[in-house]
């Protein structure tokens, strides 16, 4: 009789892990040789100061060229992108020779990084501090300049897959026409630095 395989505690964890849902983001950097990753680890840190972090894999090509640029943008992906979370987490894409074939990418002008402009949200941050994670390094970066579609419906994954969540499931009426004002106001608004 063989003896039950132990299933390896990174998997276990990766699979507990999966279970807090997240949206999807594409981090990218600019200049003469731009990258772009897919990453969920994006979260808000601050409001006031605007703080955002994302990590990032020690060994992953955008490491480099993130600790290169020294500025990010944060691109949370609609629903209708899940190509394009599919395209930037795929490491083939380097061997062509343009790493941003989908979507609507342009130059920001706070620090240069690539914006995806059909995102539901973007942010363009300035890298404050590099922390150690382990395996990953934790870039914080502190936002100059932000915009949302807040019209679009979000990209999501959860348990290794990805997933819509279209309005109309929203069991709570999930903004007032207050906060909606507000976010139509602060929509595309810059950051005093
Ligand atoms: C849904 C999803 C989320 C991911 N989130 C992260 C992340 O937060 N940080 C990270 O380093 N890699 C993340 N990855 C893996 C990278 O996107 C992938 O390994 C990518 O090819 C690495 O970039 P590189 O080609 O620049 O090395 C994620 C992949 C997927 C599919």
């Amino acid at each position: 009789m063989t003896a039950p395989q132990a299933v390896p505690v990174g998997r276990q964890l990766r699979s507990t892990l999966g279970c807090f849902a997240t949206g999807i983001t594409v981090v990218a950097t600019g200049g003469q040789q731009p990258h772009g990753m897919t990453a969920n680890s994006f979260t808000s840190v601050s409001i006031e100061p605007p703080l955002v972090l994302v990590c990032v894999r020690v060994d992953a090509v955008f490491h480099e060229s993130l600790r290169a640029f020294g500025s990010y943008s944060v691109n949370v992906l609609s629903a209708a992108q899940e190509e394009v979370a599919r395209h930037f987490a795929n490491p083939a894409r380097h061997a062509v020779g343009n790493e941003f074939p989908l979507g609507n990418w342009s130059t920001s002008e706070q620090t240069g990084a690539l914006l995806l402009r059909d995102s539901h949200a973007w942010l363009d941050c300035r890298l404050e501090q590099v922390y150690d994670g382990g395996d990953h390094s934790i870039f914080l970066g502190r936002v100059l300049d932000f915009g949302a579609d807040i019209a679009a419906e979000p990209l999501l994954y959860y348990e290794g897959e990805y997933h819509n969540l279209s309005r109309s499931q929203f069991t709570v009426p999930h903004r007032d026409s207050g906060a909606r004002r507000t976010a139509d106001a602060l929509r595309s608004a810059s950051v005093p630095t």
